[in-house]
């Protein structure tokens, strides 16, 4: 595992960079979570798309969840983050654009669809993740099974309150369930690049990086797998010592 510990003002433009360098050239799949850290990281991205310094164009993307409920063109959606904040921005066409169907009348089902279509899929060159405050990777919240792939899950309050920020503070209208990858799932990724920024996540970040492997912290699982870049911010690090 390697670790970068950086100042916050340089995060994104570390981010980007470790990011870039870990992607093959000609078409490659990017996984992409979609919370708020990695967001300063896309801006960087674009800019650089933007400047002409990157062609991103012929990439895959792969987002990690979506929420049951919501439609692809609900602000609020994974859907509509992945186009706003990645696809558009970096010339990326809507059919090398893959997030689970959040508002199939049938979530199970397209739970099942989105794990076929990533195993049928070239593989993840690069995975982006985050964690939650309580540990969680993706939507895999705390006791999800370390060989899980992508299915429906209930979100717990935690995550419910973390995220109400997207959804105008209002806890009450962030969607109960989602459709997440599984841990094992993520797992197949050939690297993944974990980034936390911010003291809120101090505590899971030790928890995952330096406690035991365990389904009580999801992103424990990550200690397994054999390529693993964190880029943290100094807060996020602060209870690494
Ligand atoms: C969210 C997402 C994850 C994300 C994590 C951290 O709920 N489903 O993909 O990585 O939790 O989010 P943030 O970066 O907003 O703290």
């Amino acid at each position: 595992m390697k670790v970068t510990v950086v100042d916050d003002d340089i995060f994104a433009t570390i981010a980007a960079t470790a990011l870039l360098a870990g992607l093959p050239s000609g078409g490659p799949t990017l996984g992409v979570a979609t919370g708020g850290t990695p967001m300063r990281v896309y801006a960087e991205l674009a800019s650089r798309s933007r400047r002409g310094e990157v062609d991103l164009s012929g990439a895959t993307v792969v987002a990690l969840d979506e929420y049951v409920g919501l439609d692809a063109d609900d602000p609020r959606s994974y859907a509509a983050y992945v186009r706003t904040r990645i696809a558009d921005p970096l010339g990326i066409p809507s059919p090398n654009v893959h997030v689970p169907q959040g508002d199939s009348a049938d979530p199970v089902a397209a739970a099942e669809a989105f794990e076929q279509q990533i195993a049928e899929a070239a593989g993840v060159d690069v995975q982006i993740a985050g964690i939650g405050s309580n540990g969680h990777l993706a939507f895999n919240e705390p006791g999800s099974a370390l060989d899980s792939t992508t299915r429906v899950v209930e979100l717990s309050e935690q995550t419910r309150h973390d995220n109400a920020r997207f959804f105008g503070g209002r806890v009450e209208d962030v969607p109960r369930r989602a459709i997440t990858q599984g841990l094992a799932t993520i797992g197949r990724a050939r690297s993944i690049l974990l980034l936390a920024a911010g003291s809120a996540k101090a505590d899971a970040l030790a928890a995952a990086l330096c406690g035991p492997v365990d389904a009580a912290v999801p992103a424990s699982v990550l200690q397994r797998h054999a390529d693993v870049t964190v880029i943290a911010d100094r807060a996020a690090w602060s209870r690494m010592a």
